[in-house]
């Protein structure tokens, strides 16, 4: 067969992944230093390593023209789709939380509540199993801006260390969801090339925890 091929969220996500191939012996040199290139080849791993949009990578695994993916928990949730989510690799923590201003008491009204999010599935999936009434409100990002300016009520985003909630004076109500990275597997590609992702599951699982950097 063909190399497999894996699509891998850019950005943070990537440089994790190299650490874990790397760790788990195989050389990344094409992958450290892709220059302009999307598809780097991983030859002692045998896979080609797509590198796309978090979104994306879940778009290119459902579609089978990638057999695998490296994608975090927040645009698994957000997004969906058909596939198999086999393993948490651990690295990409990070939580959502409902954060609203300093002081304010979100659920202390008869009034519908106006939440802005980037992720607006989570968000409405989150209210609808609280039986909660909120509108949702879409920010393609820096939500932090919509409690501020006074746009909504709350927000549903990402936090990570907390200082963006911190420094714009916001404070966070609840964990919605936990988030880590996943690696994904196309569900054709599961049965056509069994041995091969197993091989591949099995070889990451052995080299994780992967250290904090
Ligand atoms: C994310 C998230 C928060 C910030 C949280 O934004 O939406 O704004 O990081 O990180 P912290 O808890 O470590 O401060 P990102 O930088 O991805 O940009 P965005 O707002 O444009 O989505």
């Amino acid at each position: 067969m063909n190399s497999l091929r894996i699509a891998i969220t850019k950005g943070r996500l990537l440089q994790d992944s190299i650490r874990l191939f790397e760790k788990a012996g195989w050389d990344c040199s094409n992958l450290r230093d892709p220059g302009r290139k999307l598809v780097c080849s991983v030859p002692d791993g045998g896979f080609d390593a797509v590198l796309a949009k978090a979104p994306d990578v879940i778009t290119y695994v459902v579609n089978g023209v990638c057999d695998m993916g490296i994608v975090g928990r927040d645009t698994i949730l957000e997004h969906g789709g058909e596939f198999y989510d086999v393993l948490d690799l651990g690295y990409g923590k990070c939580r959502f939380v409902l954060a609203v201003k300093n002081g304010d008491d979100f659920y202390g009204t008869y009034k519908t509540r106006r939440v802005a999010s980037k992720y607006t599935n989570v968000a409405k999936n989150y209210f609808a199993q609280k039986g909660t009434d909120v509108s949702v409100i879409k920010i393609e990002g820096s939500v932090e801006l919509a409690p501020i300016l006074g746009l909504a009520d709350a927000i549903v985003d990402i936090v990570e260390t907390g200082s963006t909630l911190r420094e714009n004076g916001l404070t966070a109500l609840e964990t919605v969801e936990n988030v880590s990275a996943r690696l994904i597997v196309n569900t054709a590609s599961m049965k056509l090339y069994k041995n091969e992702i197993m091989e591949f599951v099995e070889r990451c699982k052995a080299a994780l925890p992967l250290e904090d950097k």
